[in-house]
């Protein structure tokens, strides 16, 4: 069996790729998880007996680490989830954005190509650096803009994008010039089981459930692309098995949706699932001041993930839905161990001087 060298592996979109490439078995994990505010190893505690499975506490911009990880597994292939990947953090906050971001892939880039030049040429051919980006690069769509598709120029405009399109670049550029086999994916939204509740979709989930008003910045217009994350997973996994190396491959939920459409969505489900008397979830709706340079619309064209290695996402908006909020309500205790400390200072942090609009 092969091994994969998954970073970022203890967060959202990680946790579940794990959990997927071990039920179906495509190959043994190394996890090396920082194992920040966003992280969860316990999302991967029915693999505490795997011993096809390995969690590593560490940073990917620890060059030694990552460089002694590598010569000890010998991985097949290497994908780089790790990231901080929260907008509104990135504004509050950027410094920890440009240090994982792009000094942090950049450290991984140098222990790989170290690491490559050890390897005889058949080990080398077989290898793959996978890096997940996301569709934040290309910057923000107009309302009869065509969707992105792999060819748009980057346009990064929050200190989050800007830091993941330097990350691409550098990977673009290891490609380029050190012949590393790398691979890019640039994905829409993803929402599904295990995404920290700073994110809109379990935000307002938790929030709702528990009477909390139900923040949307601005006019509640802005349009985002949404993707189940197992088919993000299945599509990052195609990739690797079929993708041109040095390529990129913009994956999208074909679901393109206003924030106020999907949080009146997640309210009427949360009305049919978890009812209250005489109250309408929708009523906690408050639209609160704008994110700052807060991109209006991302579409994304899957033409080529689609046409040339035949993925497609399995879930609609409705089904991937359903089964989130059914998720969240039966997993309380993991949605308690989210509300820290350290959540509870950011959520005042965002939230607070957030005056409602009358
Ligand atoms: P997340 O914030 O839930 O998880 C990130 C994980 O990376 C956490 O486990 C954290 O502990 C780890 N990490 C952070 N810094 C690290 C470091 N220096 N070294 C090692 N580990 C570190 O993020 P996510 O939503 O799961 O996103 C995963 C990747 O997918 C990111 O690269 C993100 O840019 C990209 N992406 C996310 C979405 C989305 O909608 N969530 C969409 C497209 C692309
Ligand atoms: O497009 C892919 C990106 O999607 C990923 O690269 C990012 O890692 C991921 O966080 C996500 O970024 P967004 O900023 O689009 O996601 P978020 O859930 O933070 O916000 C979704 C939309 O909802 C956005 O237009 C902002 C709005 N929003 C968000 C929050 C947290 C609100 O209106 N109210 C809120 O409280």
């Amino acid at each position: 069996m092969k091994t994969f060298l998954i970073t970022g592996g203890a967060g959202f979109i990680g946790s579940n790729f794990v959990l997927k490439a071990r039920q179906e078995k495509w190959a043994n994990v190394i996890n090396l998880d920082r194992l920040t505010y966003a992280s969860n190893s316990e999302n991967l505690s029915s693999l505490n007996d795997d011993p096809g499975y390995q969690l590593i506490q560490g940073d990917i911009g620890d060059f030694e680490l990552v460089s002694s990880i590598l010569l000890r597994y010998r991985p097949d292939a290497i994908l780089n989830f790790a990231a901080e990947s929260h907008v509104d953090r990135s504004i509050a906050s950027p410094e920890t954005f440009i240090q994982t971001n792009i000094v942090g892939t950049f450290q991984l880039l140098e222990a790989t190509r170290n690491y490559l030049s050890k390897l005889l040429p058949d080990e080398r051919a077989r290898f793959r650096f996978l890096h997940v980006s996301t569709d934040e690069v290309y910057g923000s769509l107009g309302p009869t803009d065509e969707p992105f598709h792999e060819s748009t120029p980057y346009a990064p405009n929050s200190p989050y994008s800007a830091s993941k399109a330097a990350s691409d670049h550098l990977v673009r550029s290891y490609h380029h010039t050190y012949e590393i086999p790398t691979l890019t994916t640039n994905c829409s939204n993803n929402y599904g089981p295990y995404q920290f509740p700073e994110k809109l979709i379990p935000l307002t989930i938790i929030s709702a459930l528990r009477g909390k008003q139900l923040p949307i910045y601005g006019d509640g217009q802005n349009i985002r692309d949404w993707l189940y994350v197992e088919d993000h997973c299945d599509a990052i996994y195609q990739v690797l098995q079929q993708g041109k190396l040095g390529e990129t491959y913009n994956v999208g939920g074909l679901n393109e949706k206003t924030n106020l459409s999907v949080v009146e969505s997640i309210c009427n489900l949360l009305d049919e699932l978890a009812p209250k008397a005489n109250f309408k979830h929708a009523s906690l709706i408050a639209f609160v001041k704008d994110r700052p340079g807060h991109d209006r619309r991302y579409a994304i064209d899957c033409e080529k993930i689609c046409a040339q290695l035949g993925w497609r996402p399995k879930e609609s908006f409705e089904t991937g839905l359903l089964k989130t909020v059914k998720w969240y309500l039966e997993n309380s205790e993991w949605v308690k161990r989210t509300q820290s400390n350290d959540y509870q200072d950011w959520m005042h942090k965002n939230y607070a001087n957030r005056l409602v609009k009358s």
